[in-house]
């Protein structure tokens, strides 16, 4: 069929979105075989062999890259963050951009909730001194952790990912919650008591603050020295955002100067983290390697989003997840 939709699949995505467009015969889809991702030529040049480009985070889509492959006619992020798109240029060139929010809310809360602990309690340097040959023998103050229970937790960025981390927080510790976010969410403040605060006043109150807003212009490298310095010495930093939120070397500095606890971070910058940095090897931090929204139902979900997104795009003109519908309602 000459006009089937060409769509050019980055990555192994689960089957449950991709086997949909699959089996459609509108759709012909090319599958990139390898394990890795792309590099920028290998992108581009398929690229414009395509229509539509169903891709994630490691694909680069910038201005440049766009304006190289303008004939796109969408682009169908699975994720739920967009900052590897210039979305400003697709939107300017008429491309829409669907996206996959809230399929990963509970699975990045989850890994949110999960660092907490850990890094309060050392649990990945623990676990690293057993494999050493350290574990030695039970000392009754070795390796004190910090209780979580009636902490405050201080949630920077109260959309959905935000409000479930706070919802386990305070469901499993009774902590009080303080917010700030660019909106107020009311939700928030009746389910939870929720108290909105200002970015000073939610960084000194706070025991735990957590990360959970877009990579913005606005948010980039918000927690940096200044930002360090206002918490709590006793304060644990909490990211399951995108790694520039926070300043790497800010952080390491503030952790080595004590200026805070701990942290616990799902994201780094760059990704992937260098195996010789010394975050990796601090008592009360642990590092993961940006797998926030990696369960089997998330996973799943988010690749039904992305071709559901296609696929109404295609049959109505509408795209259930959208990024920029501006560009559909022009
Ligand atoms: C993961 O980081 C996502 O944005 O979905």
């Amino acid at each position: 069929m000459a006009d089937r939709k060409r769509i050019l699949v980055t990555r192994d995505f689960p089957p449950k979105g991709i086997d949909r467009l699959r089996e459609n015969p509108a759709f012909e889809l090319t599958q990139w075989e390898r394990d890795r991702p792309m590099t920028g030529e290998e992108l581009m040049e398929r690229a414009k062999e395509h229509d539509v480009l169903l891709c994630t985070l490691t694909e680069k889509i910038d201005r440049a890259f766009l304006e190289e492959c303008s004939h796109l006619e969408m682009i169908s992020q699975v994720a739920v963050g967009y900052d590897n798109i210039d979305v400003e240029a697709a939107t300017e060139l008429g491309i829409p951009v669907g996206f996959t929010p809230d399929a990963m809310s509970d699975a990045t809360a989850d890994i949110a909730f999960g660092l907490m602990i850990a890094s309060a309690r050392k649990m990945f340097y623990l676990h690293n001194t057993i494999a050493k040959g350290e574990w030695g023998y039970f000392r009754p103050r070795g390796h004190l952790g910090m209780e979580l229970s009636g902490k405050t937790l201080g949630i920077f960025g109260m959309g959905r990912i935000g409000m479930k981390t706070a919802q386990r927080c305070r469901g499993a510790f009774n902590m009080e919650i303080l917010y700030c976010s660019r909106n107020r969410k009311p939700e928030a403040e009746k389910e939870l008591y929720a108290g909105f605060v200002d970015f000073d006043t939610l960084l000194g109150k706070s025991d735990i603050v957590s990360a959970h807003c877009a990579l913005r212009s606005d948010t980039r490298y918000i927690f940096n020295r200044d930002a360090f310095e206002r918490m709590k010495p006793e304060a644990i930093f909490i990211n399951t955002a995108r790694g520039p939120i926070h300043h790497e070397p800010d952080l390491i500095r503030a952790l080595e100067n004590g200026e805070i606890r701990g942290a616990g971070l799902d994201v780094t910058d760059p990704e992937p983290m260098k195996p010789d940095n010394p975050l990796l090897f601090m008592e009360n931090v642990c590092v993961l390697p940006h797998v926030g929204s990696g369960t089997k139902e998330a996973r799943d979900e988010m690749s039904a989003m992305a071709a559901d997104n296609i696929i109404e795009f295609y049959r109505n003109g509408r795209i259930p997840h959208i990024v920029n519908p501006e560009v559909l309602s022009g």
